[in-house]
């Protein structure tokens, strides 16, 4: 049994998730959560929503609230999205925290100490009736490049041209629309990370390789963005951690003040990251756990070490993961536990474009849970990962894998069997004779499938592991149809009896196994046979006797329904963008 520490990206407050950002860290967090403690392994499984910087400030004055109670808003929004998707946070944290808070600026203080941060002076523009700077996506104007006039300070969106706010043509402040700016000059921490590019290196090339006591080497889609930034262009940058904004955590030396830093925040992707820390301690909170509960997990003196950290993140997060914040957590010269698996994800495509939240293109989380209950979605995002490259969602592929993997296979199986059983032999598993050649052969392959399934879901091979799942199921399906109780019957009662009590123990086994994928659909089968062992198979022989005869079950409502072409259509039309 070991100790797994499970971290999910943590998602923006401003606004719903769409299916893209679901499967890119979430989801794929809750099946390896879901399974670790499957295999007895003891997880906390961490996540929370990402609440400081800019967007979320623009989207509270979009909303028309203060932005304090628009992320409290947001927050239980995100969180019962997420406990409707099924996923088993031991804590959905807030990095608005106290707790967040407090770290964020002792690792500030540490930092600090350590010498890794610069004090900068930077020229930024002021607007005078607003009373404060603006960040370059708060300043708006004409774009030289095309005329637009509505182009913002950091990007135009019409033509795409990225700008600098100086270049715009009559610029104004898109809070109070004032023309009445001026450039300012202005103190900005920095830190120091490029100070740090050697040990940086030698950690992620010591990444690239299988590890000691067989850790394995990270997804190469990782490493290679690692490496890219650590060598781009003159390499590793210093990163501004500061920002001249009123939302965030109040820039501080650890409990001191910071002279020249008055009324500033630390920027969002410096305190976002020391979230999974404080939200375990939030957790610890939550419980009244006491300090010891959670340092176990991150303090290596205090526990730690003999945790396995595992990080979960869409390819846009990667850099901040590999490198400031490690950064942050070597530079701190404190124990505090690295990271030592990340696995990263490529973009999910919506039906020949992208995913896009600014113009509501796809599907939202909110509105999956609408149309369809959440082991539908689970298994297609699930089996279809973005992990060799991006992947897309086509309304097609949906209704054909739900259709075949999930109703055709799975479902009819577990319906076909458990009927046929109430119908020829009651409520009662069988008693049956002795199994054959083909119960040798099934019992054989399962053994193979279910080891190499074991040897995928450990390594994080998501849509791998989805594959054997899905041969799993399929395996039982062929022997059922082969076995065919329904004819043997007629003439031998008992042959018939040992395929259902065969069967009915593989209805048991699918739930053990299916359950990070689909937990809900496995919940009604491990109800249906009126059993609460979900013990994780050893040999599959043993695992396929224990339902005994004379155990009762009863026959599940329909586990998976079909998917019709009307509703295919349907909502694939609704869902083509403008979400309001
Ligand atoms: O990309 C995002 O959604 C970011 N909010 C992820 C932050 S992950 C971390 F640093 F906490
Ligand atoms: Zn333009």
């Amino acid at each position: 049994m070991a100790r797994i520490l499970i971290t999910s990206a943590i998602p923006y407050i401003n606004g719903i998730k769409h299916l893209g950002n679901l499967v890119g860290s979430q989801l794929p967090a809750d099946l390896y959560a879901r399974y670790s403690r499957a295999r007895g392994h003891e997880v906390m499984f961490i996540c929370a929503t990402d609440e400081h910087g800019t967007p979320a400030e623009l989207a509270a004055a979009k909303a028309g609230m203060p932005v304090a109670d628009y992320c409290a808003q947001m927050h239980e929004v995100q969180k019962n999205l997420g406990a409707g998707f099924r996923l088993s946070f031991d804590h959905f944290g807030r990095s608005s925290s106290q707790r967040n808070r407090e770290l964020t600026q002792h690792f500030a203080g540490q930092l600090a100490e350590a010498g890794l941060i610069a004090e900068v002076e930077e020229r930024q523009v002021y607007s005078n009736a607003d009373g404060r700077f603006l960040p370059d996506r708060y300043i708006e104007g004409t774009c030289p490049n095309c005329g637009y006039d509505r182009a913002r300070g950091d990007q135009c969106e019409n033509c795409t041209k990225q700008l600098d706010p100086t270049d715009l043509i009559n610029p104004r402040s898109a809070i109070s629309g004032s023309t009445d700016l001026e450039v300012r000059a202005t103190k900005h921490l920095y830190l120091r990370q490029s100070a740090m590019r050697d040990q940086l290196r030698e950690w992620i090339l010591s990444k690239t390789q299988m590890g000691g006591n067989g850790q394995p080497a990270w997804p190469v889609l990782t490493t290679s963005i690692a490496l890219k930034w650590l060598d781009d262009g003159d390499g590793l940058q210093d990163r501004g951690i500061t920002r001249d904004l009123d939302w965030g955590v109040p820039v501080k030396k650890g409990t001191e003040d910071w002279p020249g830093m008055e009324g500033k925040v630390f920027y969002v992707w410096f305190d976002a990251p020391i979230e999974y820390i404080a939200a375990t301690a939030e957790w610890a909170d939550a419980g009244g756990r006491g300090e010891g509960a959670w340092e176990r997990w991150w303090r290596t003196d205090k526990g730690a070490e003999d945790v396995r950290y595992v990080q979960f993140m869409g390819k846009d997060n990667v850099p901040f993961h590999t490198l400031s914040f490690p950064a942050t957590i070597l530079g701190s010269g404190e124990p505090w536990k690295l990271v030592d698996y990340i696995k990263s994800f490529n973009y999910l495509n919506y039906d020949g474009g992208q995913f896009s939240t600014s113009q509501g293109r796809g599907v939202f989380m909110d509105q999956a849970l609408s149309i369809l209950p959440s082991d539908y979605w689970r298994w297609w995002l699930l089996s279809h990962a973005p992990e060799s490259g991006d992947s897309e969602f086509t309304w097609e592929n949906f209704q054909a894998s739900v259709n075949k993997d999930l109703a055709d296979v799975l479902g009819n199986f577990v319906s076909r069997i458990t009927k046929f059983c109430r119908s020829k032999f009651g409520e009662t598993v069988p008693e049956g004779g002795a199994s054959g050649a083909r119960e040798a052969a099934l019992a054989a392959e399962l053994e193979t499938r279910v080891r190499a399934y074991e040897g995928f879901m450990e390594a994080m091979e998501v849509r791998k592991a989805a594959g054997e799942l899905r041969a799993i199921w399929v395996a039982g399906n062929e022997y059922l149809q082969a076995a065919a109780p329904w004819s043997v019957v007629k003439e031998d009662p008992e042959a018939a009896a040992a395929i259902v009590r065969l069967s009915l123990n593989l209805v048991r086994l699918y739930a053990v196994l299916s359950q990070p994928f689909i937990p809900d659909a496995a919940a009604a089968m491990m109800t249906a046979m009126d059993c609460d062992d979900w013990s994780w198979p050893g040999e599959i022989g043993a695992a396929l006797q224990a339902l005994p005869a004379g155990h009762g079950f009863s026959v599940p409502e329909v586990l998976f329904r079909k998917i019709t072409d009307e509703e295919r259509a349907d909502w694939q039309q609704k869902f083509a963008g403008v979400r309001n």
